[in-house]
Parts: structure tokens; C-alpha cells; sequence
């Protein structure tokens, strides 16, 4: 296992033991929504989006505790846009974490409303956190612009989907960097922000972070979309070759697995030499970028 792999499973082992007590089961029938969320949430994960917050934070000195609310907050926002993605109208996928997904496990209203639950329960979480007023406000506000239907995962969404059925796609290669900028890439920078604004980054610093995490939130995808085509079902625990048969736009069907590749290598390039002022404190954030395009799950 590479440091990094070690660096992020020990990551993930204490964040898990911390999630949990988020999910407090309500007594009557409605528990039934709770369960399916911490099934969802407690169910794996790479908890890359945490360990990104967490990662970025520590270049200004911050714990695992100050980053803990927010990074939580994103886990839950994530892990229902996966809920939502999974269900039958959207991707229908039966498999997600290793497990069945959300829909499968519970019902499809159930699924829903735990994707509901998360994404409302994310908002609270970054509410009620710890964190100075300005720096609260600040988190809340660019997460609801990343996970939002203007331009952040829900609009990447919505256009993925109007991708798969054959519209506007025009200019293929354009529209495909848009999708994957805003279905993943926008979550994936604002786990880089969150962490810049946690840790009191200047201006400066968080262009040049900002730089790095949109250019490893779009190869991120890249990976997601050659790891489809060449992946193991066993090590990314959903069901693989969905993108070719439902027809989805990906850099893969753009671009050929080859040259997917060296674009996934290119921006991730652009992501280390972004780094570059910070000198070897972020040596495990530059190591990350390797390990968005390098990754079996
Ligand atoms: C999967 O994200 C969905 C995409 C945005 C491609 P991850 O690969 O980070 O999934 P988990 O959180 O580790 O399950
Ligand atoms: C999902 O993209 C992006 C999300 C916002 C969840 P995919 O549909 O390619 O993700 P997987 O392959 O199902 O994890
Ligand atoms: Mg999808
Ligand atoms: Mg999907
Ligand atoms: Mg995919």
C-alpha cells in the first residue's frame, strides 16, 4: 500500500468512528429514512472529500476535530447525490459500496427521502458547527453553489442526463469538460475551499488551491469514466460498463481510453505545479492528485 492509500484508510478509520452519532434513530415509522441514511453514509467510502478538507486545513496548522463539521457536512451531501445518481429514474444501479444501493436495500421513496435527509441534514451540520460566524457563512454559501442546479453537481446532473439522451452535444469535447466540472468537480473543489476558508488561506493561496482542486476535480472523473471501462466490480464496488450502455457522454467515449488517460495526466499536472509555492507541506495533497487518476476504487 502506498502512503498515501495508508494515509487516507487512517483518515477514513477515525472519520468513521466520529459520522455515526450523527444518525440518532427517531422513534416512530419515520426512523425508516434514518436507517437508510447511515446505511448509505456508514457504508464505506473512500471519504476522499473529507480527507481533501482535512488535508488542505492542515496546511495552516488546523486538527481533525475543526475540520470534522464540514468535512461530515460534504460526506452527507455527497453520499446523497450517490443515492439520487443510483436510483432507477437516474443511473439504475443495483451495487454501490459493495453493497446494494440505497433504493435496493430500503424502496425507491425510502431512497429518495434519504437523499432528501442528507442533503438537509448536511446544511444543519454546518449550521450548528463549531466555527466563527463569517467562516460558517462562507461554508454554507459555496456549498449550496456547488451542490446547486446553477452551476454545480445538480446542473453537472442535469446535463449528463440530457448528454445521454443525444442533446446538446454539438461540440462534444466542450460539453463533456463542463459535465464532468460540475457533477464532480464542483464537490471535489469545495472540499479544497472549505479547508482554505477553515484555515484562514489569504486570497492568494486560495487561487492557487483553487487551481488544484478544479483541475483534480475533473480528472477525478476522467478516472471514474476510464474505471468504468477497465475497473474490477470487486475493488470499486458498483456495477462497471454502465457508462457504454446507457449511451452516457464521458471523456472515455470522446476521447478513447488513450488519450482519456493523458488528459487525466495533464490535469493532474496542472494540479501539482498549483502547488508549487507551498514547498513540501503539500507533499500529501500533491500525492493525492496521483492518486485521483492511479486509484482501483
Ligand atoms: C463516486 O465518487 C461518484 C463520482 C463522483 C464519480 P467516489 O468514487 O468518491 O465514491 P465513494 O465516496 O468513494 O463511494
Ligand atoms: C456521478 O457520476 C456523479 C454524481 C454527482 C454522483 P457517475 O454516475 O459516473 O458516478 P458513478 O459511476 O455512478 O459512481
Ligand atoms: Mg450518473
Ligand atoms: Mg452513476
Ligand atoms: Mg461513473
Amino acid at each position: 500500500m502506498t502512503d498515501i492509500q495508508s494515509l487516507l484508510l487512517s483518515y477514513s478509520e477515525e472519520f468513521n468512528q466520529k459520522v455515526g452519532a450523527f444518525f440518532v434513530l427517531p422513534q416512530g415509522a419515520e426512523k425508516r429514512v434514518m436507517q437508510a441514511m447511515a446505511y448509505s453514509v456508514l457504508n464505506g467510502g473512500k471519504r476522499l472529500r473529507p480527507f481533501l478538507i482535512h488535508e488542505t486545513a492542515k496546511l495552516y496548522g488546523q486538527s481533525f476535530q475543526n475540520t470534522f463539521s464540514a468535512a461530515a457536512a460534504l460526506e452527507m451531501l455527497h453520499t446523497y447525490s450517490l443515492i439520487h445518481d443510483d436510483l432507477p429514474a437516474m443511473d439504475n444501479d443495483d451495487l454501490r459500496r459493495g453493497k446494494p444501493t440505497c433504493h435496493k436495500q430500503f424502496d425507491e421513496p425510502t431512497a429518495i427521502l434519504a437523499g432528501d435527509g442528507l442533503l438537509t441534514l448536511a446544511f444543519e451540520v454546518l449550521a450548528k458547527a463549531n466555527y466563527a460566524e463569517s467562516v460558517k457563512i462562507e461554508l454554507i454559501k459555496l456549498l449550496a453553489q456547488g451542490a446547486g442546479a446553477f452551476d454545480g453537481m445538480v446542473a453537472g446532473q442535469m446535463l449528463d442526463l440530457a448528454a445521454e439522451k443525444g442533446q446538446g452535444s454539438a461540440q462534444p469535447a466542450e460539453l463533456i469538460r463542463h459535465i464532468e466540472e460540475m457533477k464532480t468537480g464542483r464537490l471535489l473543489r469545495y472540499a479544497v475551499q472549505a479547508g482554505a476558508i477553515i484555515g484562514g488561506a489569504s486570497e492568494k493561496e486560495r487561487e492557487m488551491l483553487d487551481v488544484y482542486a478544479k483541475n483534480i476535480g475533473i480528472a477525478f472523473q476522467v478516472a471514474d469514466d476510464i474505471l468504468d471501462v477497465e475497473g474490477s466490480v470487486a475493488e470499486m464496488g458498483k456495477t462497471l460498463h454502465k457508462d457504454e450502455t446507457q449511451n452516457k457522454l464521458t471523456f472515455v467515449s470522446c476521447y478513447g481510453l488513450k488519450e482519456a488517460k493523458n488528459m487525466a495526466q495533464n490535469l493532474v499536472h496542472t494540479a501539482q505545479n498549483a502547488l508549487k509555492d507551498f514547498g513540501p507541506k503539500a507533499d500529501v495533497l500533491s500525492a493525492l492528485a496521483d492518486f485521483v487518476i492511479h486509484r482501483r476504487s
